[in-house]
């Protein structure tokens, strides 16, 4: 979807064609320094402009926090719904962060940004962070398109490391997605990077970056070794709980058949192999 839009201060794309948005915010662009701003000694501010940094600070992290939230309403609201009128919900877990100010400015320093909200905003695309989790991978891309096909999403980036794992055999979903967020001065898009992956990849990450958390660039080997490895189990499991899953969906169908016909009284008896089939699985 092609849209025109102006950047404010903060780096917020707003839609040019809001009749709601009346002009630009009533602040210069701010020349940022964030270590000063989280209270680190350097930088020569006065105590006004420290102030005006930190309240323009707020005001561009607000703007995150709610797009995070509408992204995280949405996933909610679908949750529930399938909670409540479906047999099946295909969203396990949905946890959302907003990057705390000594990341950002360590991936200001990685991603060579500039110390404008304008950089950081065009630069640093996981300033808001929703996880979704998922018991099977179908559910990861059911769960993808019903949250892209709504009609105030935008898909910005799509990264598929299902599809394409990291060579470490880190595997989830990416999605940038923009979504619009209702201020007193006017409608602003929001980025907000969504993960989505199954409890079998979201235990692999978390367990992955506790041990590069814990070894730095320094990580043995031997358990990167192990990780891969562990990384190819957790693919094998997807496809078989995969497998599971749709046997189990279509013995249930069956089911369903079967009642159908017995209640017209044209059952057939149902053949050897689907009981073998059907004693496995309750086994
Ligand atoms: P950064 O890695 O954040 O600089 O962004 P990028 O532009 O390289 O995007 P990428 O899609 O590679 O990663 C975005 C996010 O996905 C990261 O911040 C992590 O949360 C997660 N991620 C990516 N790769 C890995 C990985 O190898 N292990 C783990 N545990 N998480 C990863
Ligand atoms: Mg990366």
């Amino acid at each position: 979807m092609q849209r025109r839009y102006d950047t404010d201060a903060l780096g917020t794309r707003r839609r040019r064609t809001s009749s709601v948005y009346s002009g630009p915010v009533d602040h210069k662009p701010a020349q940022l320094d964030l270590g000063r701003l989280i209270d680190r000694p350097d930088g020569d501010f006065s105590h006004d402009g420290v102030q005006q940094l930190r309240q323009d600070f707020t005001r561009f992290m607000m703007r995150y926090k709610f797009g995070m939230e509408e992204i995280v309403t949405k996933l909610s609201i679908l949750r529930d719904e399938f909670e409540h009128l479906h047999e099946t919900n295909p969203i396990e877990n949905i946890s959302s962060r907003l990057k705390n100010p000594d990341s950002i400015l360590e991936k200001m320093g990685r991603k060579e940004c500039d110390s404008t909200f304008e950089s950081i905003a065009e630069k640093i695309t996981d300033v808001a962070g929703v996880r979704v989790t998922c018991s099977f991978v179908s559910d990861v891309y059911h769960v993808f398109d019903l949250l892209t096909s709504q009609s105030d999403v935008v898909i910005v980036e799509v990264r598929d490391y299902i599809t394409d794992p990291k060579p470490n055999g880190y595997r989830s979903l990416h999605a940038l997605i923009e979504v619009p967020v209702y201020l007193s001065d006017g409608e602003v898009p929001v980025l907000v990077e969504v993960q989505l992956r199954t409890i079998a990849m979201d235990f692999w990450a978390s367990l992955e970056h506790k041990i590069h958390y814990k070894y730095r660039e320094d990580v043995p080997q031997s358990l990167l070794d192990g990780l891969k490895d562990a990384a190819d189990t957790a693919t094998e499991l997807d496809a078989t709980m995969e497998r599971l899953h749709a046997e189990v969906k279509t013995a249930g169908q069956l089911s369903a058949g079967l009642k159908d016909e017995l209640s017209r009284g044209t059952v057939a008896l149902p053949d050897d192999a689907f009981v073998e089939r059907l004693k496995r699985l309750g086994s």
